[in-house]
């Protein structure tokens, strides 16, 4: 039987909903763009891939020419001077493109186009996919643009085949081929992704990124004047995820992506610094560029809103757009480490644009996680400056989101407001997305603090990821959701505009303990690592060693809330550190002491519950393992409190979160429906195995009430997985009562009502 709890709606209309509260966060990641949601089916078609993008790389990247030596990379006299390869193709040769897992679907018609030149008499190009082939004449003379539309035909994908009979001699670059739509131009937008965003509905979206907006190095910054204008002539640079940025998604694209969802735009530019993961570290724009890019800023502010007799407005206009693109928030930085670089060079923009442009909203930035030093150091500058709004990052474990749905009642709403500006719960389960989803209740209630939210990262094509997890996977012709996706689409399209007070009766919290007994194992990943010297809880152990590819070595049984372990480690082989596991198996709450970290630059404390890891307290830089200097470790772990010492010094001294899980969570909005009448918009996540019935009573004099009700759930807490669609989807279903309604809360489930009289 399904246990019973209230959650009764208070009569008083608090504070209005944040207007913009849920929206997405788009970087090229995952070939999220190119291979993604830039609709262009050409892999490599300005022949510009090359080693900078990832080592095995080249001009060819992507194309099979036949024979191999009729087709040459070529630099003179390119079509532009940011396009600086093409091929020359000296007949009879075959040039195939193996697209993005191919390029066409049997009974599409697609646009295809390039740019062409030849000499002499003029040439002759074959272009097919498969079908009926075009035959294509190339004028002798300078470059010129080619189009024709193929029709795919056969078994299978096709791939692109372009055809130079013998005697013709042609140079060829920014080829294409993309779908038609139905206003007979060729689509900017994958169609079906497309779709899938908008059907978010979402109220802003935030680009180029993340990462990708600051660039590894100063060469690989993201320049908003490089990646507008025709294709050819946008500076394509490598991506900082191991790939290629054609910018074929450039400003421009990501403005009419806003226009084509009913976004608004949250364009992120680097805060005058790299990304501190370079190997070179923050390097800082030069002084004497500051204020190039200063004004270049500024620029953008026009360019997204100048009337058009200005000169970046007129610019707009020129590439299409007359209207305003209606720019109201600008971010400045991503994670970035808040150095003395970093606070100068953001200063000077942020100054420049609170004089230039007061209207404009500008978001700061506190570091990668939601603690710790950057994070710490982020919101003291934002204090300091009285910054408008920062951007706060958690990727954390679902655990965290449930301890953590109060966290912005402590925040102080005189000062900076807040934008999440990235957050997963790290996994792609339905115990993840309900996590979210809870803590999404959470946000919403603190419109005072939070005004923004994206969950990141959107998009990924299976098989082409760098990051898991992802809201939405892809394949060639696939969209496939993930459970958090239906968590984002259900707050997202039924919104209330008023909050009220909720108050749910009969759902316990769920209790955080230290597990009562458990074990500590070491292992090296991809280094041979020797330990002497070991004592655990007074007892010497034998020496021990752990290296590539085994399981690590177990030492013994501990109790997780009392232990102490010390030894002496030395890497004999390989480039990384290693790590010390302690506490029970998964999926209960473990912890890793990760001595090395990410590139054996750090020390790192993560903790896994429910079989979802992720990091606790650091990354603290560090000089990292070498090869024969042995390190010295310690460990106490004391209730809560976590010690961690590395050669006599204390990096790590914290306590581990025990507060309870709340696992049911509800949130409430009205609004005034078309026809004048009251609605309330409910939000309940159960997220515990249980299955509940909740009387839901709606405030005022009773009489009939009926819910137009949609629910996700129908799987356990650990299905769901990255590359697959999502176990669950949402079912629609329409409830009637008296007073109010019973609405039935699956176990694992979110649901979202719309409640009115009548
Ligand atoms: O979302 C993926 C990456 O996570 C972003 O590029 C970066 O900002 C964060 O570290």
């Amino acid at each position: 039987m399904a246990e019973r709890i209230t959650v009764q709606i208070g009569t008083h209309e608090g504070a209005e909903v944040a207007p913009d509260l849920w929206g997405l966060f788009i970087e090229d990641l995952n070939d999220a763009l190119d291979g993604g949601l830039n609709a262009e089916r050409v892999r490599n078609g300005d022949f510009e891939f090359n080693a900078a993008d990832r080592e095995s790389w080249h001009a060819l990247t992507g194309w099979t020419a036949t024979p191999a030596d009729r087709a040459a990379i070529r630099e003179d006299a390119p079509v532009h001077r940011n396009n600086t390869h093409h091929v020359r193709l000296t007949g009879p040769v075959t040039l195939v493109n193996e697209g993005y897992d191919a390029a066409a679907d049997p009974g599409e018609r697609l646009r295809f186009s390039c740019f062409a030149r030849t000499s002499g008499e003029g040439a002759r190009l074959v272009a097919a996919l498969g079908g009926e082939p075009a035959e294509l004449d190339v004028a002798p003379g300078d470059w010129h643009p080619i189009e024709a539309d193929l029709d795919a035909a056969g078994e299978g994908r096709q791939a692109l085949r372009l055809e130079i009979p013998a005697g013709s001699v042609i140079d060829l670059d920014c080829v294409s081929l993309r779908p038609i739509g139905t206003d007979g131009r060729a689509l900017t937008f994958r169609p079906d992704l497309l779709q899938s965003l908008k059907d978010l509905a979402p109220s802003f979206i935030r680009f180029p990124g993340g990462c990708v907006a600051h660039g590894l190095g100063l060469e690989n910054l993201y320049h908003w004047k490089d990646t507008i204008g025709p294709r050819h002539e946008r500076a394509q640079i490598p991506n900082v995820w191991g790939y290629h940025q054609s910018r074929q998604i450039g400003y421009v694209e990501y403005f009419e992506l806003c226009q084509a969802t009913g976004a608004t735009p949250v364009p992120i530019v680097a805060a005058g610094v790299c990304c501190q993961n370079y190997p070179g570290g923050a390097v800082p724009i030069p002084d004497a560029e500051m204020d190039q890019y200063v004004h270049d800023v500024l620029d953008l502010v026009e360019f997204a809103n100048g009337d058009t007799d200005t000169t970046w407005g007129a610019r707009r206009a020129e590439l299409g757009h007359p209207e305003p693109f209606g720019l109201r928030y600008l971010g400045v930085g991503n994670e970035d480490q808040i150095t003395d670089d970093f606070r100068d060079r953001y200063a000077r923009i942020e100054d420049a644009l609170r004089a230039a442009h007061p209207e404009i909203t500008v978001i700061g930035t506190t570091g990668p996680q939601p603690a710790g030093p950057d994070y710490e150091a982020g919101w003291a500058y934002a204090r300091e400056r009285g910054t408008d709004m920062v951007d706060e990052h958690g990727y954390m474990n679902p655990r965290w989101f449930h301890q953590n749905l109060d966290r912005y009642a402590a925040y102080d709403p005189t000062e900076s407001k807040v934008y999440i500006g990235e957050y997963a719960a790290r996994s792609n389960t339905v115990r993840s997305a309900l996590a979210e989803a809870a803590y999404m209740v959470g946000l919403e209630r603190r419109p005072d603090v939070v005004r923004l939210a994206s969950y990141a990262p959107l998009l990924a094509r299976v098989g082409h990821t760098q990051w898991v997890p992802d809201l939405i996977y892809f394949t060639a012709d696939e969209v496939l959701p993930s459970a958090s996706y239906f968590v984002q689409r259900m707050f997202a399209e039924e919104r209330g505009t008023r909050l009220h007070p909720v108050a749910v009766e009969g759902a316990p919290l769920v209790p955080v303990a230290i597990p009562a007994a458990g074990t500590v194992k070491l292992r090296s990943g991809g280094s041979e690592v020797e330990y002497a010297d070991m004592v655990l809880d007074g007892r010497p152990l034998p020496d021990a060693r752990t290296g590539p590819g085994d399981e690590g070595v177990p030492l013994g049984g501990i109790d997780p809330s009392s232990c102490e372990l010390a030894f002496t480690a030395t890497r004999r082989a390989g480039e990384e550190g290693f790590t010390m596991v302690l506490g029970p198996e998964a999926p209960q709450s473990f912890l890793e002491m990760h001595i090395g970290a990410w590139q054996n630059k750090s020390t790192t404390v993560v903790r896994s519950d429910d079989g979802v890891s992720c990091d606790i307290h650091g990354g603290i830089p560090w000089s990292g393992v070498r090869t024969g200097e042995p390190v010295r470790i310690a460990v106490r772990l004391d209730g809560p409190r976590v010690r961690l010492w590395v050669d006599g010094q204390l990096r790590h001294d914290f306590e581990q979160d025990l507060r309870p899980e709340e696992r049911v969570v509800a949130g409430a909005a009205s609004r005034t429906a078309a026809d004048g009448s009251q609605e309330y918009v409910v939000r309940v996540v159960n997220a515990q195995r249980e299955r509940r019935t909740a009387a839901v009573a709606l405030p005022g004099p009773g009489g009939p009430v009926t819910a137009v009700v949609r629910t996700l759930a129908g799987a356990g807490p650990d299905e769901g997985a990255p590359h697959a669609p999502s176990p669950v989807v949402p079912e629609d279903s329409k409830v009637h009562g008296e007073g109010g309604v019973e609405l039935d809360l699956p176990p694992w489930s979110l649901t979202v009502a719309v409640l009115k009289a009548g």
